[in-house]
């Protein structure tokens, strides 16, 4: 994400870039890239400007493939930060969409729905925990695993009042709300937003040694981490260290909540991150892809022991649970199962990884992921950005993260034949720097 771009350097050309597409824009209307400058211009003008996009303006998606405003055809390679592991606009989700649009969207908490309960069954039974709790959005979804932990360290731990703690990870990420930065490390997510959340600790991630000593403080009711950290670039944790995690965890009965809002879905190569170590949290929180992309669609899931803290208004939204939500997602979980998504991500991932592991190494200096979910480190002689925009040139989006890490995402529909035109533009790309 541009904001995640904190050193100096990127921020200055990110503001060159921007300053050239303006000036470009007024000098000529009638260039080949006029329509494209304009929609650029105008979220400039009329948006807040707490992003730096690509410059490419996309108007149409489809599986792999978007097309922007003049008609050209990208590889998507984000996916939308993996919300859409099923492809852009699949049918068989907008189907879903669309029908339930057209007979109920929101109905509000206040009332049942002929809906919810069927998504809830549904989606506990594909994740084996006895309850869930829909929101809409990640950050939500995690703000939600925290606040059950809390409550469960009050209720069942007999944490003393307001006392209870929650450990993360370093270099987490789970979206920019306030509870969200102050469990941040990162300068440009908190900064000038303070005072922050107290109860929250940071230890290093993949240290369980560190966890261990952490877990020690009987007030610490919870461990929040990914399974593999996507914001941070793509950081894929020793073998071994979820489960032990989970073997701490249980040890100083601590909730471990997993976050697999970005790796979860069959992201991986596996429906969910932490089925590679067959290991089960306490807390999972899904997002994203729970609704291919479609429609913000979240959920904390857990068992009875835990979600029964939480009693009726207590916690909420106006949104979370609505009709249109939890059908969309019940197809968005479906077409997973129905089209072998995560097997898929596994073979794909491995060959794209492969791929680019023969890349010059005074470009490419690493080369990591799991399933399709990877990111290659660029030699700190090129730019992350400037690599970015090539594969645009060359007709594949990316996009860079931390200035000198691409991530490399594409939706888990990817054919052979797709995963090795892609490859070609961008060994093409890499081999022109
Ligand atoms: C691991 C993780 N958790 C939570 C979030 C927040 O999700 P959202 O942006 O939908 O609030 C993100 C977003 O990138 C994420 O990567």
């Amino acid at each position: 994400m541009f904001y995640k771009l904190s050193t100096r350097g990127i921020a200055t050309r990110v503001g060159n870039l921007a300053q050239k597409t303006q000036a470009k824009h007024s000098a000529a209307v009638s260039t080949e890239n006029a329509r494209s400058e304009a929609v650029f211009a105008r979220e400039q003008k009329y948006g807040a400007h707490n992003y730096h996009p690509l410059p490419v303006a996309l108007s149409r998606g489809e599986g792999v493939h978007v097309w922007d405003v003049e008609g050209k055809r990208y590889f998507d390679y984000l996916s939308a930060y993996s919300a859409v592991n099923q492809g852009h606009c699949h049918p068989k989700i907008i189907k879903a969409l669309t029908e339930q649009s057209q007979k109920l969207a929101l109905t509000s908490r206040a009332f049942y729905s002929d809906v919810l309960g069927e998504y809830e069954e549904f989606v506990t039974k594909f994740f084996g925990y006895d309850k869930v709790l829909p929101m809409n959005t990640g950050v939500e979804g995690c703000e939600t695993a925290c606040k059950l932990a809390r409550k469960w360290g009050y209720v069942k731990k007999q944490i003393p009042k307001n006392k209870a703690k929650i450990i993360f990870a370093r270099n987490n990420f789970w979206g920019r709300t306030l509870a969200a930065v102050s469990a941040s490390n990162d300068p440009s997510s908190f900064e000038g937003f303070g005072p922050f959340m107290p109860g929250f600790e940071l230890i290093d991630y993949n240290n369980t040694a560190a966890l261990e000593q952490a877990l020690q403080d009987p007030n610490v009711c919870a461990f929040m981490v990914e399974p593999i950290q996507g914001e941070a670039g793509v950081v894929v944790p020793d073998d071994g260290y979820l489960r032990q995690v989970r073997d701490l965890c249980t040890k100083h009965n601590v909730l471990w909540i997993a976050d697999e809002v970005q790796t979860g879905l069959a992201r991986t190569g596996r429906m969910l991150a932490i089925d590679y170590e067959q290991v089960k949290p306490d807390i999972l929180i899904l997002g994203k892809a729970l609704s291919g992309g479609i429609y913000p669609v979240s959920a904390a899931l857990c068992n009875d022991e835990i979600m029964l803290c939480i009693k009726p208004g207590e916690h909420g939204s106006t949104y979370g649970g609505n009709p249109l939500g939890c059908r969309v997602a019940i197809a968005a979980l479906t077409v997973l199962q129905e089209e072998n998504l995560a097997e898929n991500a596994f073979k794909m991932g491995q060959l794209l990884r492969s791929e680019l592991s023969k890349l010059p190494k005074d470009v490419v200096s690493v080369v990591r992921g799991k399933g399709l979910l990877n990111a290659i480190v660029i030699n700190s002689k090129f730019d992350a950005w400037d690599v970015c925009m090539k594969l645009r040139d060359n007709g594949l989006l990316a996009k860079p993260t931390h200035g000198d890490i691409i991530r490399f995402a594409p939706p888990l529909v990817i054919t052979e034949t797709q995963m090795l035109e892609s490859i070609d533009i961008i060994k093409k790309t890499i081999l022109s720097m």
